[in-house]
């Protein structure tokens, strides 16, 4: 990439983390808030990628691309590509627009549905990486799948582990009584669930 480009991508990110503090502040209304990541948070993601060469990337929680962005970028260093799911049509327009704008549109692949559905249709191993963003209720039911679709050795990232620890526990203890998996609290930006695969 361009010095030029990648330029351009941190001056996204910078105009989308002004309009996502502005936006959220001026909203109580849920589905109109962006909710993004933090910006360490997006750092860290970038990094856990890179380290671990987690070519085929899912994110549950596109809002407006925000973290995509992040996750795409590393993805497409090493050949990768992301796939994000997201169920609300006004979120989706804005995360379209935001890939086009960063150039990295043909590393992203947007899927307009319900997390639970894609999870069911996605095949065994599909993933070697799922970043965890949405509505954290919903996450327990959708463990048989998530521990279904990555593959031996992949790595489950899940946001708000501090921020809203209460909301996380009986996740957080499905994972953890899964002997198949490794976890750790990683105190990045809102807290990184990290938990891990085993081998094959
Ligand atoms: C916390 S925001 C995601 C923020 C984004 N990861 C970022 O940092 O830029 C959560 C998003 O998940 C979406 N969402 C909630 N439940 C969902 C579901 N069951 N399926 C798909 N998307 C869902 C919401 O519409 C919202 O945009």
């Amino acid at each position: 990439m361009t010095l030029d480009a990648s330029g351009a991508l941190e001056a996204l990110k910078a105009e989308l983390e002004r309009f996502g503090q502005a936006n959220d502040a001026g909203t109580t209304e849920r589905p109109r808030r962006m909710l993004n990541i933090t910006r360490d948070t997006g750092e860290f993601l970038s990094v856990l990628v890179r380290a671990t060469g987690a070519r085929r990337i899912l994110e549950i929680g596109t809002s407006n691309g925000y973290s995509t962005l992040w996750l795409a970028e590393a993805a497409r260093e090493i050949g990768g590509a992301v796939t994000t799911v997201e169920r609300a049509e006004y979120k989706i327009g804005l995360a379209l627009a935001n890939f086009e704008r960063a150039a990295l549109a043909p590393f992203i692949s947007l899927v307009h549905d319900d997390a639970g559905h894609l999870l069911q249709r996605s095949e065994y191993h599909a993933y070697d990486f799922v970043f965890l963003d949405s509505e954290r209720p919903a996450y327990p039911a959708w463990w048989p799948d998530l521990a279904r679709v990555l593959r031996p050795g992949g790595l489950l990232v899940a946001d708000n582990a501090t921020s809203h620890a209460g909301q996380m526990a009986p996740f957080v203890a499905l994972v953890k009584a899964d002997p198949e998996f490794t976890s750790c609290l990683v105190p990045v930006g809102n807290g990184e669930f990290l938990a891990v695969k085993a081998p094959a």
